[in-house]
């Protein structure tokens, strides 16, 4: 019985540690609209915010290219699968709305300062001195 209690300790010790190490870094959930807007114009068959599904993770996106709303209505219609090696190549969607591309392009822009030094909320954990 005792093992299954260290082995319970081991267990929640290691959740609690994946926890605190993503919710650093853990965008919020979509505001209702996006989410709608998400869900009708099927992006998230394939995508989520804050995870890899078929394609990368919206917080991903944000965060390792610097697009602008444009660049990323310019990709939703035609994606440049070049840009994400490792993941399969997105289909074009010609037919979302240019407003509404352009909102959930907005919304994933919006997702950088999730992750921005500085603006972080989270502790930011300071590097040794170089010197
Ligand atoms: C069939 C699956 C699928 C659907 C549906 C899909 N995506 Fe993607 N998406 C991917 C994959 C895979 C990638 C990475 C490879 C690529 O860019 O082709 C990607 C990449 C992206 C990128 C990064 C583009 C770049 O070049 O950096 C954005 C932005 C994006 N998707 C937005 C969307 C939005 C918005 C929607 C809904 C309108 C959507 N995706 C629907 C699979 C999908």
């Amino acid at each position: 019985m005792s093992k299954f209690f260290q082995r319970l300790g081991l267990l929640v010790a290691t959740v609690l540690t994946g926890l605190s190490a993503s919710a650093q870094t853990k965008a919020p959930d979509p505001p209702a609209e996006i989410q709608t807007l998400l869900q009708k114009n099927i992006c998230l068959t394939c995508h989520k915010v804050n995870d890899r599904l078929v394609g990368p993770a919206y917080v991903e996106v944000a965060n390792k290219k610097n697009y602008t709303p444009e660049q990323i209505v310019a990709l939703i219609y035609k994606p440049k699968p070049e840009n994400w090696p490792g993941y399969p190549p997105m289909a074009a969607l010609p037919n979302v709305p240019k407003d509404e591309a352009l909102k959930i392009a907005n919304w994933i822009v919006s997702l950088r300062e999730a992750k921005a030094p500085g603006k972080a909320k989270a502790p930011v954990k300071k590097k040794a001195p170089t010197r």
